[in-house]
């Protein structure tokens, strides 16, 4: 699903206020979209990621608009963790630990927004920094929370 379905789709679900993972058809949808904006997000932070550790030639614009688009990816996901979307790669504790859940999310906005931030100021030191601390917050979650 792209960018924009996405964001439509959660406007959509705002608006109808229904049950649980309501706007999707089934909890494979919700499955599939969550899967799918993890794998696009990580498709353009890891672009960014590559060039901070060198394994990509620094492009400071091509920075800037991949982790802008991460940032704006990273916030998609969640949507699909709903009440009766257990499944995939997900560890069944995520449905126990909401709360703990939410928080890792929260940071790993955070971080990845501040990638953003820092990407356009094109130093590539600062990116460095915002990098390992945004894959450190996907890493606590992951460690916690995916199978
Ligand atoms: C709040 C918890 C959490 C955070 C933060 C998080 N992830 Fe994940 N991630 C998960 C879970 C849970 C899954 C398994 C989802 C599933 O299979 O249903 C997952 C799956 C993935 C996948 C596999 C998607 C696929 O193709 O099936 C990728 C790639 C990924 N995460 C990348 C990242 C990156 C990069 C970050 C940090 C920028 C990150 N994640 C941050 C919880 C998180």
């Amino acid at each position: 699903m792209n960018v924009l379905a996405s964001l439509a789709l959660a406007a959509a679900a705002v608006t109808l206020s229904a049950p649980a993972f309501a706007q999707f058809a089934t909890p494979q949808d919700a499955i599939k979209h969550r899967q799918s904006t993890l794998k696009e997000m990580q498709q353009n932070f890891g672009r960014v990621a590559g060039m901070a550790n060198g394994r990509f030639p620094f492009d400071a614009a091509e920075a800037a608009e991949k982790s802008q688009k991460a940032a704006d990816l990273i916030k998609l996901p969640w949507s699909g963790f709903g009440p009766g979307t257990e499944g995939g790669k997900a560890k069944p504790e995520i449905w126990k630990e909401q709360a703990k859940f939410k928080e890792y999310q929260d940071v790993a906005i955070g971080e990845m927004g501040k990638l953003a931030a820092v990407s356009k100021t094109g130093n590539l030191d600062n990116i460095k920094v915002a990098v390992g601390n945004t894959a450190a917050a996907c890493k606590a979650c992951h460690d916690a929370f995916r199978n």
